[in-house]
């Protein structure tokens, strides 16, 4: 069975994870229910909720015009939300995160305090009206003169004359934000460019050649069953995992090679919650002298530990690719319930993430590489899946509809 591809699991978890809190939820809460214990750590929460005003702020904007008395009020919403002196966001990340700091964190905390103290002064009523074009404000900070069309009267009466009124604001765009898909990819990158790897991609429409039979699945081999391939004609198929790039890269570079293989791979699958027809999968590859499964072991063990927290446990078990011998699924400890059981992990601990195994000395003869010289490891995992895990979705299908209600909580 295809670890990464068919056999994609969908995580349920009711309770809240640390990605999914509030604003509200993390300010009430001290750093050390956060678990920011470091200076980096700390960095982030102050990241995130800088950028959250910033988006709230920028939201304000962009709905721009409008009554002038509801635009007052929502100003004037902004501004408690973030600045009000008692129950305001900044008055509790002083009170939660700053004055409860440990002492050797006080320093660090109150420096990006202070920092992020600044910046929310954007959300005061007057920058924020200032902001939209509110000729009151502007009035008031006596820098701006508003020659005409104050009014909706006025505003009438301008375009009446068929002139130009300058005081309407202009529409602002939101920003987008990075994919969550992208984001884990580029989370899974990160992680193996620290230990060398280089990355490398392929075509998404592919030779039969190179999606089956230099991957030691011949024609005949019931194997190729398990691939629900989509045929563009007899020669061509649009590629159902993103193993056909190891021989690609073999050919190209040779030996030693140690590369990542980030991208789409397609299937006939029935779109359900853990299947879609495209998704995106990462392909691992190293080829050197003297590799052996250890080395494998250890580099995924590692890798899981970046990706997933230090509490992650990992377990190999046999398992069948036809490009690798000997193969291995590898599984981690349910990180929603650390292995004590519970539905996800189908009360056994643990949660199958990938296939891998030693590069079948078949495979880097068709990569041009001798298998008497060198050996290799490789894997491949799903990365939806893995996203599934880390934020706790349970439908593969929301990271394909981009509907923004879903994309902008990343
Ligand atoms: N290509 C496999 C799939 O799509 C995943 C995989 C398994 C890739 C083992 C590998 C590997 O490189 O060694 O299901």
């Amino acid at each position: 069975m295809s670890g990464s591809g068919a056999d994609r699991r969908i995580p349920h978890k009711d309770t809240q994870t640390r990605f999914r809190m509030s604003i509200e939820e993390k300010t009430s809460q001290t750093l050390k229910d956060l678990g920011a214990g470091t200076a980096e750590a700390i960095g982030e929460l102050f990241a995130e909720v800088s950028a959250a005003l910033e988006k709230e702020r920028e939201e304000f904007v962009a709905r721009g015009a409008g009554d002038e008395r509801e635009r007052s009020q929502s100003a004037k919403d902004l501004r408690d939300r973030w600045l009000a002196r008692k129950s305001g966001l900044v008055s509790l990340i002083d009170e939660n995160w700053l004055k409860k700091a440990p002492k050797e964190l006080k320093p660090a905390v109150g420096r990006a305090f202070n920092q992020f103290r600044q910046r929310a002064k954007s959300v005061d009523t007057e920058s924020l009206l200032c902001d939209v074009g509110q000729p009151e404000a502007g009035a008031k900070q006596g820098n701006l003169q508003f020659a005409s069309a104050s009014t909706e009267s006025d505003r009438v009466e301008v375009s009446a004359r068929g002139g130009l009124d300058l005081t309407l604001p202009g529409h602002r765009r939101s920003l987008g934000s990075i994919h969550p898909v992208t984001q884990v990819m580029r989370e899974i990158e990160e992680i193996f460019l620290g230990l060398g790897f280089s990355i490398e991609s392929g075509p998404e429409i592919e030779s039969v050649y190179y999606s089956f039979d230099a991957l030691n699945i011949p024609e005949s081999h019931p194997a190729r069953d398990e691939w629900d391939t989509i045929y563009v004609n007899s020669e061509t198929v649009l590629r159902p995992h993103t193993s056909p790039v190891q021989i690609r890269a073999m050919e190209k570079h040779g030996a030693p090679l140690y590369i990542l293989c980030p991208g789409k791979a397609y299937r006939h699958d029935n779109p359900d919650s853990t299947h879609a027809t495209m998704f995106h999968q990462v392909e691992g590859l190293a080829v050197d002298t003297d590799i052996s499964f250890a080395d494998l072991k250890g580099t995924l063990d590692y890798f899981a530990k970046k990706f997933f927290g230090d509490k992650i446990k990992t377990n190999f078990s046999p398992s069948f690719f036809p490009f690798t011998e000997p193969s291995g699924e590898l599984a981690i400890s349910c990180v929603f319930c650390g292995g004590a059981g519970c539905r996800v992990c189908k009360e056994s601990g643990w949660v199958e993430v990938m296939g891998c195994g030693k590069v079948h000395p078949e495979v880097l003869r068709h990569g041009g590489i001798d298998p008497e010289r060198y050996s290799g490891w490789a894997f491949g995992l799903g990365v939806e899946r893995f996203a599934m895990m880390k934020y706790d979705i349970n439908d593969i299908q929301l990271f394909h509809q981009g509907d923004v209600r879903f994309l902008e909580q990343f």
